[in-house]
């Protein structure tokens, strides 16, 4: 199956924000979308989880912080509950321990509020909510830029591991070209509202065509830079 949203737009304070984009996601594809902070990112990944969801497609959406997911009042297992009331599911006790296996929080107590764990568990939980429907989509808005490079990067591999074998599309909002390069192999780029470039991760390293690429590729390997 193919995912497909058609002339999604956005207006704020009279200024497009996001000129008319369609695109088509075939299932089971890891797709990043990068661009500059302002090109565009959110808003268009905004714009296609509501599109698809009008379309009855199952989107989960991660934002970047584990705050904008996480009511610091209530406890994990509210959350997880929570999750699964709102698809509709019984409380499936294998498919929790699936993922909670599978995201490192196996051993974790579901009765603390969010405060209590790492921010680096809080996001891994996040990420397996937004699992609990096997969505046909996961979009993953800046997942890791709240968590330390290490744990960011184990975070991303455990999410990579457990998609393997599945047929659920990742989406992957980035800035962060180096990150975008080890987990997918398409790449969208945003510059100004607009899509500039859409092409296999490979392609746009080795021979980015738009300005917008050319800089992300120029600035991608941070490690290199002189400190
Ligand atoms: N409500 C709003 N009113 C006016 N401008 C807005 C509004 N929301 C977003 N914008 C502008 O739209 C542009 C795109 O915003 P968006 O958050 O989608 O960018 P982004 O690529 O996700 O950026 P970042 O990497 O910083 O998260 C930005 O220039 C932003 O300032
Ligand atoms: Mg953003």
């Amino acid at each position: 199956m193919t995912l497909q949203v058609f002339d999604l737009s956005a207006i704020r304070s009279g200024q497009a924000i996001l000129h008319p984009t369609s695109l088509s996601i075939e299932l089971g594809t890891r797709i990043g979308l990068v661009g500059s902070s302002g090109s565009g990112k959110s808003t268009l990944g905004h714009a296609i989880v509501d599109a698809l969801r009008a379309q009855n497609k199952r989107v989960a959406h991660v934002p970047q912080s584990p705050d904008e997911a996480l009511d610091p009042l209530r406890s994990f297992k509210f959350h997880w509950h929570e999750a699964e009331r709102a698809l509709d599911l019984a409380h499936d006790v294998s498919k929790q321990r699936t993922l909670f296996s599978a995201l490192k929080i196996e051993d974790a107590d579901l009765r603390k509020r969010p405060w209590s764990w790492s921010r680096g568990m809080q996001q891994r939980f996040v990420i397996a909510m937004a699992l609990i429907g096997t969505p046909d989509l996961i979009v993953l808005d800046e997942p890791t830029s709240a968590l330390d490079p290490i744990v960011a990067a184990k975070t991303m591999e455990l999410l990579r591991d457990h998609l393997a074998d599945k047929d659920v599309a990742m989406l992957l909002i980035t800035h962060d070209l180096g990150l975008a390069t080890q987990h997918v192999d398409r790449l969208i780029v945003l510059d100004k509202g607009k899509v500039v470039e859409d092409a296999s991760t490979h392609g746009i390293l080795v021979a980015p065509k738009s300005p917008a690429a050319k800089s992300l590729s120029t600035h991608r390997s941070w490690l290199s830079l002189p400190c």
